[in-house]
């Protein structure tokens, strides 16, 4: 069985401060989004692409759709990174349906594996849906008011959230929407399934499946992908 992805592309890049937004920067051979693109497209378990650009992007260009014959639809995203997600789960094709699981991947994270997606994609849609997380490595502090530790934090059981993430279509939009509708900015898909009372399931994925974030971040992508690690 295949799934639809999500994939929002509709960021501006402000971290990392370049001319045009990250995801259309060149790493190696090919805009970054490309990159990202390409891989979803060509796991067997991936149906088909709805990216969400935004309403002002002058970067997407046709030759992003030669992507693996694979279906690629594009939408409007919004302010916030959730309301680009829910604008792209709004707008799949009415033949999915709201309890058909969806996945959500960052533009910004090219290095995804086939085979953290194959696990996230088994063990999310055996239970109530989940995302890929990495464990904490460092040592984690809460700073106080004058940037001095103020405690150590248990670094057990901490994770850091990755993409993809997967949920059902229908719970998804409407946890996202519920979110939204209080005020609560909710930085990824599990967060607002928590709130709306679901367990997300963690599945433990590889740390090189980075965010692009900084400068240094495309750095490494680069390499990573030239090593064909990920
Ligand atoms: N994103 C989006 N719509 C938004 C904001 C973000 O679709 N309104 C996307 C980004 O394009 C990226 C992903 O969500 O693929 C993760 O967001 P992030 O890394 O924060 O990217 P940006 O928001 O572009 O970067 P920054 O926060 O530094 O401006
Ligand atoms: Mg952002």
């Amino acid at each position: 069985k295949a799934y639809w992805c999500v994939i929002p592309a509709a960021g501006a890049g402000r971290r990392f401060g370049a001319a045009m937004p990250k995801q259309y920067l060149r790493l190696g051979e090919k805009p970054l989004l490309l990159h990202t693109l390409e891989r979803l497209a060509a796991h067997p378990q991936v149906a088909g692409l709805m990216v969400v650009i935004a309403a002002d992007d002058s970067y997407w260009t046709h030759g992003m759709l030669e992507v693996l014959g694979k279906p690629l639809l594009l939408a409007t995203g919004g302010s916030e990174r959730a309301d680009s997600v829910l604008a792209g789960l709004r707008a799949l094709p009415s033949s999915i349906a709201d309890d058909e699981f969806v996945l959500v991947h960052d533009a910004a994270r090219p290095c995804v594996s086939a085979e953290d997606i194959s696990r996230l994609v088994a063990r999310a849609t055996a239970g109530d849906g989940g995302l890929l997380a990495a464990p904490l490595r460092d040592t984690l502090k809460r700073a106080d008011a004058d940037g001095c530790v103020q405690s150590t934090e248990p670094r057990e059981a901490r994770w850091r959230a990755l993409t993809p993430q997967m949920f059902r279509r229908g719970p998804l939009s409407a946890a996202l929407a519920a979110a939204a509708e209080a005020g609560v900015m909710a930085t990824d898909e599990s967060m607002a399934m928590e709130r709306a009372g679901h367990r997300p399931l963690l599945v433990e994925g590889a740390e090189t499946n980075l965010k692009v974030t900084t400068p240094a971040d495309l750095l490494l992508a680069e390499f990573l992908l030239a090593r064909h690690v990920g």
